[in-house]
């Protein structure tokens, strides 16, 4: 089925495909092409005015959803200050519309969400898996009623199907949050969702 779907999606926008590229040539992982096909799908739908994203490596996803929807004001935050000026740059070329509409912060997601008062429509979670369940407070507070959250990663690889004391030890406390965060998400009883094997596992799910 991956490999099927690998030669549906291709990317028609050629500033997209340049960063997708350059992300290939130097190892910056973005989102898969299902995932972004499905994340362009989201915000196509749900049409938010404000979202926020933690993890904004080249600004590729970024900048996908500001395509898909033109009038959104997106605060993305990117942990390394190399990779956020990349980020920068590539909004940049993208144009004034684009540049005024995406703002890079630097610095820790869980510090930054911690800080940001005011809500969003949606939250795209994008960086460190292991960080995920200690969002979801900020998360919660961030997000406006029937807001949209997503994550990518959920699945890791299918690590989190098995208990995290099979997993090999390095990925053992990723496994244990990443099932935390997903059990409270799915029956925690604050948000309608689902968990979709589309990529390496997106979570969506509407804040009740
Ligand atoms: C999978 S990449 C993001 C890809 C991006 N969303 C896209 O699809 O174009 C994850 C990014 O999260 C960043 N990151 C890791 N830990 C972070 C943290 N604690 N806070 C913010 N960013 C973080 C990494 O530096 C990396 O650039």
């Amino acid at each position: 089925m991956n490999d099927f779907l690998a030669s549906l999606y291709f990317e028609t926008d050629p500033l997209l495909e340049k960063l997708r590229g350059y992300a290939s040539a130097h190892n910056v992982p973005v989102l898969r092409p299902d995932s972004a096909a499905f994340l362009r799908t989201l915000v196509l739908l749900r049409k938010p005015g404000k979202i926020l994203e933690a993890g904004t490596a080249i600004g590729y996803s970024a900048l996908l959803m500001a395509k898909a929807a033109p009038d959104a004001l997106i605060e993305t935050v990117e942990l390394d200050a190399d990779t956020a000026a990349v980020a920068r740059g590539n909004l940049r070329d993208a144009g004034p519309d684009i540049e005024r509409r995406v703002r890079v912060i630097l610095g820790d997601a869980s510090e930054v969400f911690a800080s940001l008062r005011g809500t969003y429509d949606m939250i795209f979670l994008d960086s460190a898996k292991g960080q995920y369940v200690h969002m979801l407070d900020d998360v919660l507070r961030l997000l406006s009623p029937g807001g949209l959250l997503v994550a990518d990663n959920c699945i890791f690889y299918g690590k989190v199907f098995d208990e995290p004391a099979s997993a090999p030890h390095k990925h053992r406390t990723i496994v244990a949050n990443m099932r935390a965060f997903i059990e409270r998400v799915l029956c925690g009883g604050e948000f309608d969702g689902s968990l979709l094997e589309c990529g390496d596992g997106m979570l969506v799910a509407v804040k009740r």
